[in-house]
């Protein structure tokens, strides 16, 4: 199997907030799909007010996911191991007034005792990581019974071979990531993840799959446009921004809810 490159978060940490940095897309493509969907799940299992919800987000990067939940409120505490996307997430969290607790750490060893969040996040990480169950069973015990786990991943399939790997990663015309930003052995089923959310003591509450906006023409002619230097990384991702649909062969998210009553 190829090796991951997850160095990539320290050297292009500046890129998490900056129009044409390529961790951009994860706040114009990715929240778009993701945040409102979460949001909505915290309001069902927590009512409208917020504001006591401690929230760990877990390989947080740059904070662009983490910010969303301490707008709506939560109480969030953001790990990582890239010390300098760490750095770039207090950063920006300070120019917005933001109070994040951003912290050294590794996901498959929190240092939090158990019970000590109502929700724990954990977006587009897991296929980052090897033993991503032992970070299944991590999150676990540090939620509180009944608080919820949510994620986002990529599905292992030959559509996802053809459109992280193929197209993002090695196609000279397309590629916008560097080798080993995915691997693709490392995706994870919707199966072999539900499986493992429910061997550690959490119910599977919902789950979406992905589109991207655009047809397989249109979607191609942006990347290219992209490439030419015509759009900004802002620009490219909005165009292509994620909605959801019933199709679980690439991005998917949802969320769990720990078994037992706080
Ligand atoms: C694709 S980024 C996702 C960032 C953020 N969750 C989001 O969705 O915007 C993956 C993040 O996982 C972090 N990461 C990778 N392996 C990790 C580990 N073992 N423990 C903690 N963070 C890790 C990386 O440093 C990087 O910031």
């Amino acid at each position: 199997m190829k090796a991951i490159n997850n160095q990539m978060y320290n050297e292009l940490a500046d890129a998490w907030w900056d129009e044409n940095g390529k961790l951009h897309l994860l706040k114009v493509m990715v929240n778009p799909w993701r945040v409102p969907y979460f949001a909505e799940a915290l309001h069902k299992h927590f009512g409208l007010d917020l504001v006591r919800l401690r929230l760990l987000d877990i390989g947080c990067g740059g904070g662009v996911l983490a910010e969303e939940f301490a707008r709506l409120g939560c109480r969030v505490t953001g790990i990582d191991l890239a010390e300098r996307s760490l750095e770039a997430a207090r950063a920006h969290a300070d120019k917005g007034n933001l109070s994040i607790d951003y912290r050294l750490g590794a996901a498959e060893n929190l240092e939090f005792d158990s019970s000590s969040f109502e929700v724990v996040s954990c977006c587009d990480v897991l296929e980052h990581i090897r033993d991503w169950r032992k970070v299944i069973a991590e999150a676990s015990r540090v939620i509180k019974p009944g608080g919820l786990f949510f994620f986002d991943t990529i599905n292992r399939t030959t559509r996802s071979q053809a459109a992280f790997i193929d197209g993002l990663q090695e196609n000279p015309l397309t590629k916008l990531f560097p080798p080993g930003a995915h691997v693709w052995e490392m995706f994870i089923t919707p199966e072999e993840l539900s499986q493992a959310i429910e061997a550690h003591g959490m119910q599977l509450e919902g789950m979406s799959g992905s589109v991207m906006t655009g047809n397989p023409w249109s979607i191609l002619w942006e990347v290219l446009r992209h490439k030419l230097g015509r759009t900004t990384v802002a620009e490219l991702g909005r165009s292509l921004a994620l909605k959801h649909a019933p199709d679980f062969s690439l991005n998917y998210l949802g969320y769990a809810r720990k078994a037992g009553y706080s």
